[in-house]
């Protein structure tokens, strides 16, 4: 019998049986032991500014925090500029010939190590270039790209000038790409004629070229050639990067920036169909990301081989392959493809080609992985590997284990990492080489960092119970604000519990007091790591003809940890013909990108609403998710709920 039909009783049986005391060759050379949680508990504040000064400043801070609830401002008078914390200060320290990059591109072959006096030089000429467009500090900019070198090199040419960045995933549609320039007010966007995935070359420019239609602002565009495509470039708006960029001098003398000036804003998706900007200033993320990446890695700078296998379009890309590793002068890998792409052995090629130590990535990834089989693994050399990292969505105890194992050859240390977009940086994670660890729990709170799980009216539950995890301290990598609507800012994590951050997840502390994360309690779906609202899903639905209502949820899935499940109903002038819900599908994906495409549609005569008109979502995950229906009595008709369910059943039956 599975372990799970004993209950709650095996459950915890199994959690205690299974927990990994720290390798004692490893904590005998870690970065860090456990008397840096009491440091940091005594005074987190001085904890953080110890941190900060690692960073080279141009005018030291003499503040480090002010906070008035809920705008924090760490590091407040200090003067600074990212990019030279990334690069120039590395050349000064004569480390101008180490590896900053092992790009890969997904075509075998392809492939360049950048080291950081050539990445410097690169950054120069696109920061020299973005002045010749006339682009100053505080001017945002949109990049939309591959995972290609010029991709780092535009953030940092951004950085290095001041002018924020808004890097939009090179998966969304161009009417994402469209309002996302829009809410940011970008006048420049730089992207590429497309990159590979999956063995085809992408199409970008031909996105922007769509999405510019509706963004009469942007004056300037930026064109990398990754795939030699055809592509149509408009007179006077449209410069090739390797006419305009790679012809400028590769000298550029940086100014420094207030600390809280603000570095990159990220879109991600709230509650509501609208994604949100969410803002990260400098000095604080810096300090967040850089002081994360060494201790929760482990990082030994001269010798690691860094492999964050996260797309540079989301926060752990700008966090752990850009920031974080750049900061501490660390040699990454930067993958451009899919994790099959030229044979399920491809990523076991890398680590072993390039000596990976540290591979951090998602549940979904190795759930995939595993799925495929352990021979892929098995078949390549993986002795370089000495951590292994997850992030992204709950780790289940199964694939915890898979990736100990056969990836991890039993001696590797786990880390799972819990954070967000918000954060700007890792918050709950156990330390390797200091933390026992246990299968699918992210353990404990980072030092200098303080979280609880509360009930309702926001009181500490106790050890065995669930609730709602709080972020109790501000921390100096947490957002400052939702770029153009402070309200909602306010509103979406502070009201809920006055002067603490909510997170929007659900949290247990076991009997030990280690932190397990139980997942989303809104409704923010969570499919393959990527974050996606169900009214964002449901917007694009309504927004076909055939359309009159959709209700969306986020069902659980063996792969992607959860799966897009919608419900429509279509419109009385509209066929219900065969072909409508792969229609349906088409048109979120156009509208939204790939990643939005529901796993199923059902189209249904009606959807079960409450007397007050509210469409009940929870009864629909229990037919998604093939529960038994939880309470129907508060539905108009209960009749409706269940023939949803018998058709949910049916069409089942039938795959
Ligand atoms: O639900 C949590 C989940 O991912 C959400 C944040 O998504 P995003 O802003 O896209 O950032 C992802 C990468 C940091 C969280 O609210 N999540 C992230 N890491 C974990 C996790 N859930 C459980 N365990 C994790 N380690």
């Amino acid at each position: 019998m599975a372990p799970q039909d004993h209950g709650e009783d095996i459950e915890a049986l199994l959690h205690e049986l299974r927990r990994f005391a720290p390798p004692t060759d490893f904590s005998a050379h870690a970065n860090v032991d456990a008397s840096i949680y009491l440091e940091a508990d005594r005074d987190p504040e001085a904890f953080w500014a110890t941190q900060a000064r690692q960073l080279s400043w141009e005018t030291p801070f003499t503040t480090t925090l002010s906070w008035e609830p809920p705008q924090a401002t760490w590091f407040g008078d200090g003067r600074l500029n990212a990019s030279v914390n990334c690069l120039d200060r590395h050349l000064e320290a004569g480390l101008g010939s180490r590896v900053a990059y092992h790009w890969v591109g997904e075509p075998e072959g392809d492939r360049q190590s950048i080291t950081y006096a050539q990445l410097h030089a690169m950054v120069c000429q696109a920061a020299n270039a973005l002045t010749a467009l006339g682009v100053v500090a505080g001017d945002r900019v949109a990049i939309y790209m591959p995972m290609v070198p010029e991709a780092v090199v535009a953030m940092l040419a951004c950085a290095r000038i001041g002018a924020p960045h808004s890097v939009v995933f090179g998966g969304f549609s161009a009417d994402a790409l469209a309002d996302r320039i829009l809410d940011a007010g970008a006048e420049v966007v730089i992207t590429a004629d497309g990159g590979y995935r999956r063995g085809v070359a992408s199409g970008l420019k031909v996105q922007v070229d769509e999405a510019l239609e509706r963004c009469p602002g942007v004056r300037s565009v930026l064109v990398v050639r990754r795939t030699g495509q055809a592509i149509t470039m408009a007179e006077g708006r449209d410069h090739f990067w390797h006419e305009l960029v790679e012809t400028q001098p590769a000298t550029h003398v940086p100014q420094a920036f207030g600390a809280e000036h603000p570095l990159y804003v990220m879109y991600t998706s709230g509650t509501t169909a609208k994604p949100k900007g969410i803002l990260h200033t400098t000095a604080g993320y810096l300090t967040h990301v850089a002081t994360t990446h060494r201790l929760v890695f482990d990082l030994k700078a001269e010798t690691d081989v860094v492999w964050t296998a996260a797309d540079i379009g989301w926060v752990t890309g700008h966090s752990y392959i850009v920031y974080g590793p750049l900061c501490n002068g660390a040699t990454s890998v930067l993958y451009e493809g899919v994790p099959d792409a030229g044979g399920k052995d491809r990523w076991w090629r890398i680590v072993e080609e390039y000596g990976v130590t540290i591979l951090y990535t998602a549940p979904t990834t190795i759930r995939t992985l595993m799925k495929w089989g352990e021979e892929y693994p098995m078949a390549h050399d993986r002795s370089s590997l000495r951590l292994l990292g997850s992030v992204g969505e709950p780790i289940n105890p199964e694939a915890w284990m898979w990736y100990r194992r056969v990836v991890g050859e039993n001696r590797c240390p786990i880390v799972d990492t819990w954070w967000q977009t918000e954060t700007g940086g890792i918050m709950i994670t156990p330390l390797p080489g200091v933390t026992t660890t246990k299968p699918g729990a992210a353990m404990r709170a980072f030092p200098g960092i303080s979280v609880d799980v509360v009930d309702h009216e926001g009181r500490s539950v106790p050890n065995g119970e669930g609730g709602f995890l709080v972020v109790t301290k501000p921390w100096p990598g947490m957002t400052r604000g939702i770029w153009g609507d402070p309200e909602r800012f306010v509103d979406t994590y502070w009201r809920e519990f006055e002067g603490r951050y909510f997170a929007g997840d659900g949290a247990k502390r076991d009997d030990e007091g280690d932190l397990w994360l139980l997942g989303r309690v809104d409704d923010v779906m969570n499919v393959s790591g990527h974050r996606l609202s169900t009214a964002e899903v449901e917007h694009a639905l309504v927004a076909h003809p055939a359309v009159a209502e959709a209700a969306v949820v986020g069902a659980s899935d063996p792969t992607t940890g959860q799966a897009i499940v919608a419900f429509v109903t279509i419109r009385l002038d509209h066929e219900n013909s065969d072909g409508l819900v792969e229609e349906l599908r088409a048109h979120v994906g156009q509208v939204i990108g790939p990643i939005a495409k529901p796993r199923s549609i059902l189209i249904t005569p009606e959807l079960p609403k409450t007397r007050s008109g509210k469409i009940m979502r929870r009864l629909l995950r229990d037919v998604a998710e093939h529960r038994t229906l939880g309470d129907t009595t508060t539905l108009v008709d209960p009749a409706v709920v269940q023939m949803i369910d018998d058709m949910m059943r049916a069409s089942s039956d039938d795959e």
